[in-house]
């Protein structure tokens, strides 16, 4: 198969074979090329489209990173699937920086956005501010992703006028679960689509870097993202916006009760590892591993 980082190898080795060592220290330095918010801005100026999965340990980010991936979203989703938990309200912003570090040192080439988790920023903008800076100085992510419009631009502000770049969240927001009280398509009826509408354009004018939008009619997602400037990345708010995000266990079918219309399973995950443990606890039962060749 195709291997780029293999590509990128024998490169960088050609000018030390021809003896133009000093050539060849440049190449290697530079290595792939780091996505940034900038980046990202270019894409979407350029109609590519940005990928993006949520990773939440060390290993899966480099697998991810390593297939080429544009941005890798630490989300609070990892309440859901590493913790078990039914909404993303229960993870703390603790937990969330121990994951975001996991995510960084397997991340060279992707944008790291980490999510600030319930409970960390909603109560006031310096609250957010604090929780924020926690949240880079601790976790070395790139930038941060938090939930909701109006009712949270001061902090956004506030956040940015540290330096630090923001993400919006829009549409179905899980950290309000309680308030919406289903998991249903969010902004069907005019009055909710006229305020999401609003509220992506206040993200954007507050700095907001880019905007996910989850779980809308894929039209009013399109309009968000032609409206804007700065890229809007869907979740189930079809193909007209400017990149796609799915929870990474979910795309690769490790996770099979989650099921909604919006998922391509890319993979099936969940028999491959069930599949593989059975196998492996046949072979211990029947003393056939470890054999001959391996022990010492
Ligand atoms: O936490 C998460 O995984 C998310 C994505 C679903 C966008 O916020």
């Amino acid at each position: 198969m195709f291997d780029p980082l293999f590509l990128y190898r024998t490169a960088a080795r050609i000018p030390y074979l021809c003896g133009l060592k000093l050539t060849i220290m440049s190449v290697a330095k530079e290595g792939p090329k780091k996505i940034t918010t900038h980046v990202l801005s270019e894409m979407k100026m350029k109609g590519e489209k940005i990928a993006m999965l949520t990773a939440y340990d060390y290993s899966m980010a480099k697998l991810v990173d390593k297939a080429g991936l544009d941005v890798v979203l630490v989300g609070d989703s990892a309440a859901n699937v590493m913790a078990g938990w039914e909404t993303t309200l229960p993870i703390t912003l603790d937990q969330m920086i121990y994951h975001a570090a996991s995510v960084v040192r397997g991340v060279k080439r992707a944008m790291v956005v980490a999510d600030l988790p319930f409970g960390s920023y909603q109560g006031n903008s310096k609250e957010a501010v604090a929780s924020a800076i926690r949240m880079m100085k601790e976790s070395g992510a790139d930038a941060l992703k938090l939930e909701g419009g109006k009712e949270i631009v001061e902090s956004i502000e506030r956040i940015l006028s540290a330096g630090i770049p923001v993400m919006g969240h829009l549409g179905l927001t899980p950290q309000s679960i309680h308030k919406f009280g289903t998991y249903s398509v969010r902004a069907k009826q005019e009055e909710e689509a006229n305020k999401l509408v609003e509220d992506a354009h206040l993200l954007e004018k507050a700095g907001a870097f880019a905007i996910v939008l989850e779980k809308i009619p894929a039209k009013l997602a399109e309009k968000v993202a032609k409206e804007l400037t700065i890229p809007v990345i869907g979740i189930g708010a079809g193909g007209g916006v400017d990149g796609q995000v799915l929870v990474v266990h979910d795309m690769l079918g490790i996770n099979q009760e989650f099921s909604p219309r919006f998922l391509r399973r890319y993979h099936n995950l969940y028999a491959e590892i069930v599949g593989a443990v059975g196998n492996y606890i046949e072979d211990v039962k029947s003393s056939d591993f470890p054999n001959e060749r391996e022990q010492y």
